[in-house]
C-alpha cells in the first residue's frame, strides 16, 4: 500500500513546520497517510513510501536539521522518493516566481536523488529568535510570506505523484 508519508523539517522560529503541518493535511486529503515528525523523532524512514523534507533558510543556507537528516538517512531516501522544500524569502517573491534551492538545498537534492524542490515564501514575526532577527524586524522587513494557495497545490501535486494508496 503506497501511502505513508513523512514530513519532516528543519526550523528555528516555527513557521517551516506549520508549512509541513500544511503539506500533511493535504495529502491526507488526498487519501494519503501523512505524518509530521522533527528530525530528532525519526530513527528510520524504511516505514515510510514517500519522503517529505522541508529548510528554512538561514544566511543563504538550508537548516541544518534538515541537511543533518539528509545525511545521516541517504541510503534509505535514495531508494524511496523524495521531494523537498524551502521556506524563506521575506517578500512577495516566492509566490511570483519559481526560486531555485540555495547550494545545500541542491546538494541535498543529489544525495536524496530527489524528485523536486520548491521555494516558499517564509515569516518573521515579534518574538523571533536571535539578534539578527530583531535587527531585520526593526528594519520593518518582517511579515509571514507564505502562499497557502501555493503550498497546498504543491503539495497536491506531490500526493498525485505519489499515488493514492489502493482503495480496499
Ligand atoms: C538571521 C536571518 C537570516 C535569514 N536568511 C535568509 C536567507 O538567506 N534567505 C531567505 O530566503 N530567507 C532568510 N531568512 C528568512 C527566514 O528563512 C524565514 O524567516 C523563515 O520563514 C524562517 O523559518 P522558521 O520559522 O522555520 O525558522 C532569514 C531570517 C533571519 C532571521
Amino acid at each position: 500500500m503506497p501511502g505513508r508519508v513523512l514530513i519532516t523539517y528543519g526550523t528555528k522560529n516555527g513557521s517551516t513546520a506549520e508549512i509541513a503541518h500544511v503539506v500533511a493535511s493535504v495529502l491526507r486529503d488526498e487519501g494519503l497517510e501523512a505524518e509530521v515528525r522533527p528530525p530528532s523523532e525519526v530513527e528510520d524512514v524504511a516505514p515510510y513510501d514517500a519522503i517529505v523534507i522541508g529548510g528554512a533558510l538561514y544566511m543563504g543556507r538550508w537548516h541544518r536539521d534538515a541537511r543533518r537528516f539528509t545525511r545521516q538517512h541517504r541510503k534509505d531516501l535514495r531508494e524511496r522518493p523524495v521531494w523537498l522544500f524551502s521556506s524563506g524569502p521575506l517578500d512577495p517573491s516566492a509566490s511570483e516566481r519559481d526560486i531555485p534551492p540555495v547550494a545545500s538545498a541542491r546538494r541535498a537534492q543529489r544525495r536524496t536523488d530527489a524528485l523536486g524542490h520548491v521555494t516558499f515564501g517564509g515569516r518573521l514575526e515579534a518574538g523571533a529568535k536571535g539578534r539578527m532577527a530583531k535587527a531585520i524586524l526593526d528594519e520593518g522587513r518582517g511579515g509571514d510570506f507564505r502562499d497557502l494557495n501555493r503550498i497546498a497545490e504543491w503539495a497536491t501535486d506531490v500526493a498525485h505523484d505519489i499515488g493514492k494508496p489502493e482503495s480496499a
